[in-house]
């Protein structure tokens, strides 16, 4: 199977981290006369960030259409993390291309990473592009509009230290109407040598937790049943009045001993809807405390499951890549998580072929692999990113072919670890909210478990959004497989 397949097969959550997905739009808002196509690539924040650019564009008049040949606006939220994330929007771009030349009036805009990436280069290179947004300047996309309608220049991609864009009610966009993310911080700090994050989306902000808990209520009202609390370290949450995490040295003695923390935001959160299922995502392993694990045991409606990407296995790497953290350090985390949680899902997200890694430095990534066991990952080969550390100051001296092997290796660790993990459950009866529609048969329900375990189940009388107890009869290396018995009363 090609390992495009094999990955795809292994991820639980499809929209997650992954740089070449679309999520096509959404709505059709039949009383505007002007409309507006987004299409969004790679994390989580960028849908979420979709979902803010809709609510400006709605502002200004704008319905979301889910047909591209319907829009005046055609908006594309961009992915830098890999190469191939890159070329799937170019190739995308040709496409926007190919229907603009029939039409009389059609603008073009690049938003996100690539936008912050490419900056004005963008409108040299691809000329079809009008408009190009950074994710720190969306607020001013009315402007920019008008600069278009003048057949002017409109890119702004200043980068922010306070945007957090708690002002704004996002649009939710093709939503199964169970489950929603909510931003909690922008932007990276970390400066892993391999990564293009910290330069495409600024330093690292945390939003103010009245507006946060004002957006999860507003969800829970119109019936959500699982709320995703984002961030690239959520962890690493800490409010002290505003501005950039990095200025919080020099908050003033009360702003620092008054701060809000990711545990007391988890807390908060659950606190105030406990019928609710909280996730968060993605946990830096450096920043991940014994705090956060405590809230999670207390509460019932925080999710057991942790994304703790590791990178990789190898000290070595490890320290190349600029990750804070040791494999020891890490393997102990896990120790720490499964003595606090001992049913949490752990996923993890894996680098292969980092320049410099040796057969050595791969065998310690597998050997960490089988430690932990974890429930699922995200795994790539390393693609070198322009003006990244590890892109100007080491060389990338594993040839192609390599990288793809061990990628091939670690994927197929990962297949019999995730096929051990839901071969756990078998005769065990766990508690699924109900998402949506198997897309194996209609006939049948798909959810997810507390620890992100797809499971599938004829749908008897339930409906989307119920929380129902199923017995596990059946499992692949990704999926459950059971029968419903009934409503539950967990979350
Ligand atoms: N904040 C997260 C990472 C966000 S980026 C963390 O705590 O680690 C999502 C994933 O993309 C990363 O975890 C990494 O595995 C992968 N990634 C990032 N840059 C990459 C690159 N240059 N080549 C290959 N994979 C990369
Ligand atoms: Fe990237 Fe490392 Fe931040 S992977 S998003 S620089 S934690």
């Amino acid at each position: 199977m090609p390992l495009e397949d094999i990955k795809q097969k292994l991820e639980r959550n499809p929209r997650d981290h992954d740089g070449t997905r679309i999520q096509s739009s959404y709505k059709d808002s039949k009383s505007s006369l002007k409309l507006a196509y987004i299409e969004s690539y790679g994390c989580q924040m960028n849908f979420a960030d979709s979902e803010v650019v809709a609510s400006i564009l709605g502002k200004e008049g704008y319905g979301i259409t889910e047909s591209i040949h319907d829009a005046s606006l055609v908006l594309i939220n961009t992915c830098s993390i890999r190469e191939k994330a890159e070329q799937t929007v170019r190739k995308r771009l040709e496409y926007f291309n190919s229907i603009k030349k029939g039409r009389t009036k059609m603008t073009v805009g690049v938003l996100g990473c690539m936008a912050e990436r490419l900056k004005h280069q963008f409108l040299e290179e691809e000329k079809i592009v009008d408009l190009v947004v950074g994710p720190d300047a969306y607020k001013d996309i009315p402007n920019l509009l008008q600069e278009v309608a003048q057949d002017r220049e409109a890119v702004n991609v200043l980068l922010s230290k306070e945007e957090t864009y708690g002002d704004i009610a996002p649009v939710r966009l093709n939503s199964n109407g169970v489950s929603a993310f909510v931003s909690i911080t922008r932007g990276c700090d970390n400066m892993c040598t391999f990564c293009v994050v910290p330069f495409t989306r600024g330093r690292e902000r945390s939003r103010d937790p009245k507006s946060i808990l004002e957006e999860v209520n507003d969800l829970v009202l119109k019936g959500y049943k699982e709320i995703t609390l984002l961030g690239q370290n959520v962890d690493s949450y800490l409010w002290f009045g505003g501005g950039l995490k990095k200025d919080f040295v020099k908050a003033s003695a009360l702003q620092q001993k008054t701060a809000l923390r990711f545990e007391d935001l988890l807390a908060l959160v659950a606190e105030a809807h406990p019928k609710t299922r909280i996730r968060f995502s993605t946990s830096n392993p450096q920043d991940m405390s014994l705090d956060v694990l405590k809230v999670m045991k207390k509460f019932d409606n925080i999710c057991n499951s942790i994304h703790l990407p590791v990178q990789s296995g190898s000290n070595a790497i490890l320290k190349k890549m600029n990750r804070q953290h040791t494999r020891e350090e890490y393997m102990k985390l896990i120790d720490t998580i499964r003595e606090i949680l001992p049913n949490c899902g752990i996923s993890h997200d894996m680098i292969a072929g980092f320049p410099s890694e040796t057969e050595q430095d791969h065998q310690d990534t597998l050997d960490l692999m089988d430690y932990v066991k974890y429930d699922y990952g995200f795994m790539f080969t390393y693609s070198e990113r322009p003006g990244t550390h590890a892109a100007r100051k080491i060389i990338d001296d594993v040839p192609e072919v390599v990288k793809k092997k061990r990628l091939s290796q670690i994927i197929e660790k990962q297949r019999q670890h995730s096929r051990f993990r839901t071969g756990q459950y078998l005769d065990q009866t766990v508690c699924v909210l109900i998402e949506k529609e198997s897309k194996k048969s209609n006939k049948d329900w798909s959810g997810r478990t507390t620890q992100n375990t797809v499971t599938v189940f004829p749908k008897k009388d339930f409906k989307i959004g119920d929380f129902v107890e199923v017995k596990i009869t059946d499992c692949t290396s990704a999926t459950l497989i059971g029968e419903a018995v009934g409503l539950s009363e967990r979350v």
